[in-house]
């Protein structure tokens, strides 16, 4: 029996210009290249310029997105932007970006699950559409971190970057089997029992500031494996699917080590991993369409291939999501 599935049309992202190295890190706050990359992975990260707001970095990637999928902007229905930096407390980033687009139909919002935002986006746009409510969805991940970083705390200033990645979903009849193309499944999670070890002190109702993000790294770490790894398996066992099949592993990139381990454990063979974080550090929310879209970009990706994404973040919150290219 056929059914409908969020089909992905098309990907693009944006950068900032502003590359910041580690070697610049550690002219500023007493840390050390070899430090950062043996801890990380990360070797460089983008900055935002001064009056580059989130939503200016989503409306580029989301731009880049319409053209690689050649769908016309005003086919956009639905706009749901993943983000713990917006322009302003309110409106939604969102909405910004469905203005910059020339958009005045449909609806847009932000959603706000820190790191794993781009896969609660991703789970959200795809009960839209396949709900039979929108037809069309720009699903994007975007950043400004390094915007709520004290930049004195060598324990959180190396690990942050800015950018934005997009995608387009398109409501499609699909034949209802392991080979259709789009999302195939999505596995949401959260335990606020954590939300004190990875969090931003401030906020409108709290202090009425914006804050700065505060972690406590190695417990964050100590979680972040067995939560990615836990979601992940709950995608194999319900599609039936199993690492073997998996094409491309696209998961959030924090730090090359989790990622590592994460695969390790799952026992997905390390030329099936795509690594940005060494060029674009953490960038939350934007991380995986970054990674999607330049494994997209160098031809790695190809139609029919299963990706595997996951997420894990402050809340703590976690996600997987299974999508056939
Ligand atoms: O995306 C959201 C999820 N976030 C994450 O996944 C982040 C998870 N956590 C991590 O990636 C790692 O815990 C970090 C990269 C943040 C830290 O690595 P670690 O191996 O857990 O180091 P640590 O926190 O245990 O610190 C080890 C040492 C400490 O010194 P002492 O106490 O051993 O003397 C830190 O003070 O490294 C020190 N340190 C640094 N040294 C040089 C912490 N930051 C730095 C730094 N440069 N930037």
């Amino acid at each position: 029996m056929t059914m409908t599935r969020s089909v992905v049309l098309g990907c693009g992202s944006y950068l900032p210009e502003k590359v910041l190295t580690n070697a610049e890190l550690a002219a500023k706050v007493d840390t050390s290249d070899e430090w950062i990359v043996q801890r990380t992975g990360i070797r460089e990260r983008h900055i935002a310029a001064e009056g580059e707001f989130t939503s200016h970095l989503a409306i580029k990637a989301a731009q880049a997105a319409l053209a690689d999928a050649g769908v016309d902007a005003q086919s956009i229905d639905l706009i749901v932007l993943a983000t713990s930096t917006p322009d302003n407390t309110f409106p939604a980033s969102a909405v910004a970006v469905q203005n910059g687009l020339g958009i005045n139909h449909g609806a847009a919002f932000d959603l706000q699950a820190v790191c794993s935002g781009f896969v609660f986006a991703l789970a959200t746009a795809d009960s839209l559409l396949r709900s039979g409510n929108f037809r069309r969805a720009l699903v994007i991940g975007a950043e400004t971190f390094s915007r709520i970083l004290d930049w004195s705390d060598r324990g959180t200033c190396v690990l942050f970057g800015d950018g934005a990645g997009a995608i387009v979903l398109d409501a499609q009849q699909q034949p209802g089997a392991p080979s259709d193309r789009g999302v195939l499944t999505t596995h949401l999670r959260s335990d606020g029992r954590h939300k004190a070890k990875l969090f931003v002190d401030g906020g409108p109702s709290s202090t009425q500031t914006v804050g700065h993000l505060r972690m406590e790294g190695r417990e964050v770490f100590k979680h972040a494996v067995g939560m990615i790894t836990d979601v992940i398996v709950d995608a194999f066992n319900a599609t039936g699917t199993s690492a073997e099949d998996v094409d491309w592993f696209i998961p959030h990139q924090a730090n090359k080590r989790i990622i590592d381990a994460s695969a390790h454990k799952l026992h997905i063979a390390p030329q099936k991993v795509v690594l940005t974080v060494d060029r674009h550090g953490n960038t939350s929310a934007a991380s995986i369409p970054l990674a999607l879209c330049t494994a997209v970009a160098d031809g790695r990706v190809k139609r029919g291939d299963l990706l595997l994404l996951e997420a894990m973040g402050g809340g703590f919150t976690w996600g997987s999501a299974l999508v056939r290219w």
